[in-house]
């Protein structure tokens, strides 16, 4: 049957290479919507987790994924052989950057050599991993002709970015519109109609691969850039004593041309932070130094010092020093209610206070464990540190010189199971340092902001 058709009457067979936070709920929808699925990870952990319908990611509920290998749409491998039988194929893997800042695009490139073993006449391919303009078809498009088949012809390739936002309620996966730019007018549009049979919202077909990964980097370069000046404001609204959060919530009262963004320890997570540089190190081959990127990055990396100074400072003014502190860190996930702690702030701050002889406690309702990596050694290589979170009651408080706040979980007043409480916190700690505005009330004197 012609792909199309396969695609119309939800009998593609659908492969999900990579099973993180974009592929597994991917996986799942799909598995919902009727389609035959078949992911496939590395990870062989992750497969057994999927096959028992355990879920590892904190938005996918295991009841769902439960039904959906029950109801046998959805399996794990922990090979590539499905690929074989695959119709579509989704490219859902990591784009890190290795510790120079430069794209690591090993995990594409390792998957398309899978894909390639396995490419047949009439599949699609879609990648939808963040990445620089390019990709597809530079690094993706000569791995898969090198079998004979002709893109637009015999296969089809395009990319289509994920915009998953995990731990936001308000977007559904069927609601969060998506673009998708193919090889050829062919890719584009089969790729088009098959995110259409399962989302609800629009799907824009673009011109070409390179508009649509533009388009996502974009995305995050306005988050990473807006986010970067904002928190430059903070620190500077800190050293002339104005409440950078009154500022914002003053700002937002214009109906127009104003669009908040707040101040964070650290601009986090698997995205925003890292896929602006991909753009930047792309930009390079073009002697384009993307200034923006460069000197949001450099603010963002400056954010977890200038945390550490401020708690510092606060210990200070209570005539204590860091050294021999105890301190709770509140909070080490990269965002509110996610389990995901990728590139958080707790990341850089925890090794630094530890280093400067702090005693570190931390709490994260979401993150039981946690590993740092503490002082290079002499080899050069850096040690590693596993804690684990501490039990949260209101009386462990007094236990601790200082209260670091670095996410700003939801608390009891919007989630009742939460069992803590901000306006608790600030009343019943020694010390605060609020990174996040969590507590909202000006009224307590041992509370610091940001
Ligand atoms: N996390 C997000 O919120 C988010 C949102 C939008 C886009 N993205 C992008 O989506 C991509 C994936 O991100 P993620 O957060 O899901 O990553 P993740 O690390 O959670 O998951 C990726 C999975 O791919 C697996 N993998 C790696 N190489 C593989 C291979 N050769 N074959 C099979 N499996 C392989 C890994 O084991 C891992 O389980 C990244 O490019 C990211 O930038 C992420």
């Amino acid at each position: 049957m012609e792909l199309k058709k396969l695609i119309q009457n939800k009998k593609a067979r659908v492969a999900v290479i990579g099973l993180g936070y974009v592929g597994l709920p991917t996986a799942l929808e799909l598995a919902k919507t009727g389609f035959q699925v078949f992911g496939i990870d590395i990870k062989k952990e992750r497969v057994d987790s999927v096959n028992r319908g355990r879920s590892f990611i904190f938005d996918v509920s295991s009841e769902e994924l439960k039904k959906a290998v029950r109801a046998k749409k959805l399996k794990a491998f922990n090979n590539h052989q499905p690929l074989k039988k695959s119709d579509v194929v989704l490219i859902c893997v990591p784009t890190p950057l290795d510790k120079n800042k430069v794209p690591d695009l090993s995990y594409i490139k390792n998957t398309t050599k899978e894909i390639a073993k396995y490419l047949h006449k009439n599949q699609l391919i879609v990648l939808e991993s963040s990445t620089y303009p390019g990709t597809t078809r530079e690094i993706i498009l000569p791995e898969l002709q090198k079998s004979g088949l002709k893109v637009g012809k015999d296969f089809y390739l395009a990319y289509s970015p994920e915009r998953i936002d995990p731990g936001n309620k308000d977007y559904k996966f069927k609601d969060i519109a998506r673009v998708a730019g193919g090889i050829t007018k062919k890719c584009t549009e089969l790729t088009a109609q098959f995110y259409q049979s399962f989302i609800e919202a629009e799907i824009m077909p673009l011109s070409s691969p390179e508009v649509a990964e533009m388009t996502k980097i974009l995305e995050n370069t306005f988050r990473l850039v807006n986010i970067s000046m904002i928190n430059e404001l903070a620190l500077l609204c800190g050293k002339m004593g104005i409440d950078i959060w009154e500022v914002i919530t003053a700002a937002k009262t214009k109906p127009y041309g104003f669009m908040p963004f707040y101040p964070s320890p650290k601009i986090a997570g698997h995205c925003i932070p890292l896929d602006p540089f991909y753009l930047s190190h792309k930009a390079k081959e073009y002697n384009f130094w993307p200034r923006f990127i460069e000197l949001a990055g450099e603010i963002n990396d400056q954010m977890p010092h200038s945390v550490v100074t401020r708690t510092i400072w606060a210990l200070n003014l209570q005539k204590k020093s860091v050294r021999g502190s105890k301190i709770l860190v509140w909070g080490v996930s990269y965002k509110k209610d996610v389990g995901d702690p990728r590139e958080s702030a707790a990341i850089d701050i925890i090794p630094d206070l530890l280093r400067k002889g702090a005693k570190i406690d931390y709490f994260d309702p979401y993150v039981k464990e946690l590993e740092i990596l503490g002082s290079r050694t002499s080899t050069g290589s850096p040690t590693s540190v596993r804690l684990k979170s501490v039990k949260y009651s209101p009386k462990i408080l007094k236990n601790y010189d200082l209260v670091l706040i670095l996410t700003d979980h939801s608390d009891s007043t919007s989630r009742p199971e939460a069992g803590f409480d901000y306006d608790e916190i600030a009343k019943k700690s020694k010390l605060v340092v609020d990174t996040r505005n969590a507590i909202k009330s000006r009224k307590y004197k041992n509370v610091f902001w940001l």
